[in-house]
């Protein structure tokens, strides 16, 4: 298992009698391309904002790549990168020079500021435009230098707060595609974002969000199974004395999407109602089973339900 990069516990804020993040659990490991999905309003930046000890939660707490913001927030803004829904630069100087001033402040030894705006800036499509004004720029261009001004701090946790909207279709697929890119040189990256389609080409997990609780959370591919008529089922089991290689056994059900937890008390997602399979590959490998629990769960179906009022 990867480390933990953001744990919270009961995360609550109160906006005068307004709940707008209401007890939420999240633990977000190293390495994820995790989905922030909900309505507008749902409390996904007020989560972020806590996140990033920019607002106090009214309850509960908040870990962020072992360190609690609040109390040292200087050392979380030195590891985490932040793309607000407003990004803001100096519009009358170029997007090398807005990149420079970052580096400066962020203490980047001068003999490698100059390499490493060039790199960052083709990273993100911007090499050609690197000694243009910002005030020239489309909003896409502008989010993008956005994510550059992440990348200068080689944060190993990115939060990007809706990147994607006023943006154009080719401009959606230059921002994912980055997301994607981030990820693979190792950044650990939370994406906000009210449209599932995008959500579903870039994440790994997705948490929904609707009215400050996070309502359903799961690997993105079991959203992605759109056209299935059918629901998914989530099955949480007890088994006394697991043999090993039982979870293999299990994750080798036809049927059956992902296993997850200790190998005593697994939780199951699979396409269908596969107590019975399971019950018998349980028995049959030599293993007791002591419990079995089905619930019906279908992100598609409680994203659908949730996002009906849009
Ligand atoms: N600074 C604030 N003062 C009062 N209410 C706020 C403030 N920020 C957000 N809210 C309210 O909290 C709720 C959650 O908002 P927000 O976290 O911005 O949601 P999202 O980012 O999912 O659209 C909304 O009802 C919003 O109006
Ligand atoms: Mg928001």
């Amino acid at each position: 298992m990867g480390q933990i990069v953001v744990e919270t516990s009961d995360l609550s804020k109160n906006y005068n009698g307004l709940t707008a993040v209401n007890k939420l659990n999240l633990r977000i490991e190293e390495g994820e391309v995790y989905g922030f999905l909900g309505p507008n309003g749902a409390g996904k930046t007020t989560t972020i904002l806590m996140l990033l000890g920019l607002t106090e939660p009214t309850s509960g707490t908040v870990q962020v790549c072992g360190h609690i913001p609040q109390r040292e927030p200087i050392k979380v803004k030195s590891l985490v990168g932040y793309l607000p829904e407003k990004v803001g630069f100096y519009e009358d100087l170029t997007a090398a020079q807005n990149l420079k001033y970052t580096a400066a402040l962020n203490g980047l030894p001068r003999g490698e500021v100059e390499d490493k705006i060039a790199t960052i800036l083709a990273m993100v499509g911007l090499s050609q435009v690197a000694d243009h004004q910002v005030n020239t720029f489309s909003r896409g261009m502008k989010q993008r230098l956005g994510i550059a001004d992440i990348l200068i701090k080689e944060p190993k946790l990115a939060f990007l707060d809706e990147p994607t909207v006023g943006i154009d279709p080719k401009g959606i697929d230059d921002i994912l595609n980055i997301i994607t890119s981030m990820s693979r040189k190792g950044i650990t990256v939370i994406f906000c974002s009210h449209q599932l389609p995008q959500v579903q080409k870039v994440c790994t997990r997705v948490g929904i969000f609707a009215k400050g609780k996070l309502i359903a959370e799961g690997p993105v591919r079991i959203l992605k199974q759109q056209t299935s008529q059918e629901g998914q089922y989530r099955i949480e089991i007890q088994i006394a004395d697991p043999v090993s290689g039982l979870t293999d056994m299990i994750k080798d059900i036809k049927g059956v999407i992902d296993i997850s937890g200790p190998p005593n008390s697994p939780l199951i997602i699979c396409s269908a109602d596969l107590r019975s399979q399971i019950a018998k590959t349980i028995v049959d490998s030599g293993s007791s089973l002591i419990g079995m629990k089905i619930e019906e769960y279908n992100l598609e179906e409680i994203y659908k339900k949730y996002f009906r009022e849009e």
